[in-house]
C-alpha cells in the first residue's frame, strides 16, 4: 500500500515536471533567449570618423529590424587605443562564441583574426586589407573576413589641392609609422603626387604627442600637408590643423570627418556609408545569405566633396567659385 503510494506521487511528479518543462521551454522569450544572434563590435578608439561609421553599422542592423536586446545581442567595445584592449576584447567575443564579430579599423580586424579563424569577421573599413596582412586576395576572401575598404579616391584629392593651392610643387605627408592603413596610403600617394611631377616630403609620428614638433618642422619646407586615414593623426586633427595654420599652410585630409576638425577641404567618402555597407555584410551574414570565404571585399568609389570656408579665411585661401558652388549643392561647406 504504501509502496503504491509513493510509486503514484513520484509519477505525479514527474507528470508535473514534464508539463511544467514542456511550458517552460515553449515559453517565447525563454525560445528567443536561446537563439538570439550575438554581434561583437570591436572599435579601436574614438574619432569621429570611427564613431560614424560605428553608426552606421547600428542603423543598418536596426533598418533591417534587429533591435539590440530584443532580437540581436550588440555588444559594443572600444579599445581605447590599447592593443592590450584589443586582445582581450577579441579573446572575449570568442569566449562569448558571438556570431559575427566587427572590427572597426586595422587594429581590430588584426586582432580578431589572431582570436579566431572560425567566427565570421567583417571589416569596418580597412584600407588596405591585403597588404595589412588580413586577406590575401580581396575579391575571394577564402577564409573567415570579409567587408569594407576604406580606399579614399586619392586622384581626386590630389587633383582638389592643385586647383585649390596656387602653383602647388611641394606637397607634405604626415603619418603614424605603425599604422598600416596610413602607410598604404602614405605610399600611394607618394608615387601619385610624383608622377604627377610634385616634390613629396613625407614624415612619420610615432603618436599623438610628435605632432607639435613634427608638423612645425614639415610645414616649413612645404606648400601644403596632406593627411591619409590615419588613425592617431585623426584624432588629433584639431591640434594639427591648428600647428599648420600657425605657418599659414593649410591641411588636406583623406576623411571628410577631418575637414570638419579644421583640414581645408577634401573629396572624401562618407564614414557613415562605410559604417552602412558593414552593416549590410553582417545582416547578411546573419541571415545566412552570405559566406566570408566568397563574398569580396567592398569598395567604395564616390568621394563627397567639403569645403572649410572657416578655414579658408583663417590662411587667406579663395576656393575657385566653381567648388564652392559644388559643395553649397549638397551642403558639404563648413562657414
Ligand atoms: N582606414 C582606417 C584603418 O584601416 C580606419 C579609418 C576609417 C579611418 N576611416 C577613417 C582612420 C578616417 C582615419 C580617418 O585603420
Amino acid at each position: 500500500m504504501k509502496h503504491t503510494r509513493r510509486l503514484y506521487a513520484t509519477l505525479v511528479a514527474l507528470a508535473a515536471f514534464l508539463i511544467f518543462s514542456f511550458f517552460y521551454t515553449g515559453h517565447a522569450d525563454a525560445r528567443k533567449q536561446n537563439t538570439i544572434p550575438k554581434v561583437g563590435v570591436l572599435q579601436l578608439m574614438s574619432h569621429p570618423a570611427l564613431d560614424q561609421i560605428n553608426k552606421g553599422i547600428d542603423d543598418t542592423l536596426k533598418k533591417h529590424g534587429y533591435i539590440d536586446g530584443k532580437n540581436v545581442k550588440i555588444e559594443f567595445q572600444n579599445a581605447q587605443g590599447d592593443q592590450s584592449n584589443l586582445r582581450t576584447i577579441s579573446k572575449q567575443f570568442v569566449q562569448d562564441n558571438v556570431d559575427v564579430a566587427v572590427g572597426i579599423a586595422t587594429p581590430s580586424v588584426q586582432s580578431l583574426k589572431n582570436a579566431t579563424s572560425k567566427i565570421p569577421i567583417v571589416m569596418g573599413a580597412v584600407t588596405d586589407p591585403e597588404g595589412a596582412g588580413i586577406i590575401s586576395n580581396n575579391k575571394k576572401p577564402g577564409g573567415n573576413i570579409t567587408g569594407v575598404s576604406d580606399q579614399a579616391p586619392l586622384k581626386a584629392q590630389l587633383d582638389l589641392m592643385k586647383k585649390v593651392v596656387p602653383n602647388l610643387n611641394t606637397i607634405g605627408i604626415i603619418y603614424t609609422s605603425s599604422d598600416a592603413s596610413a602607410t598604404s596610403q602614405m605610399k600611394k600617394m607618394k608615387q601619385l603626387a610624383k608622377q604627377n611631377g610634385m616634390k613629396v616630403e613625407v614624415s612619420s609620428i610615432n603618436s599623438v604627442n610628435d605632432l607639435q614638433q613634427v608638423a612645425t618642422a614639415l610645414t616649413q619646407k612645404v606648400q601644403t600637408v596632406y593627411v591619409p586615414t590615419d588613425n592617431t593623426v585623426a584624432s588629433g586633427m584639431k591640434l594639427l590643423s591648428s600647428i599648420a595654420a600657425k605657418q599659414n599652410i593649410a591641411v588636406f585630409p583623406a576623411a571628410t570627418t577631418m575637414v570638419k576638425d579644421g583640414g581645408l577641404a577634401t573629396v572624401g567618402l562618407s564614414q557613415y556609408e562605410l559604417g552602412q555597407k558593414t552593416g549590410e555584410h553582417v545582416v547578411r551574414i546573419l541571415q545566412g545569405k552570405e559566406k566570408t570565404a566568397t563574398t569580396p571585399v567592398t569598395f567604395m568609389q564616390k568621394g563627397h566633396l567639403m569645403l572649410n570656408e572657416k578655414m579658408a579665411k583663417k590662411l587667406n585661401i579663395q576656393f575657385p567659385d566653381s567648388l564652392v558652388k559644388e559643395a553649397e549643392k549638397k551642403g558639404q561647406i563648413i562657414k
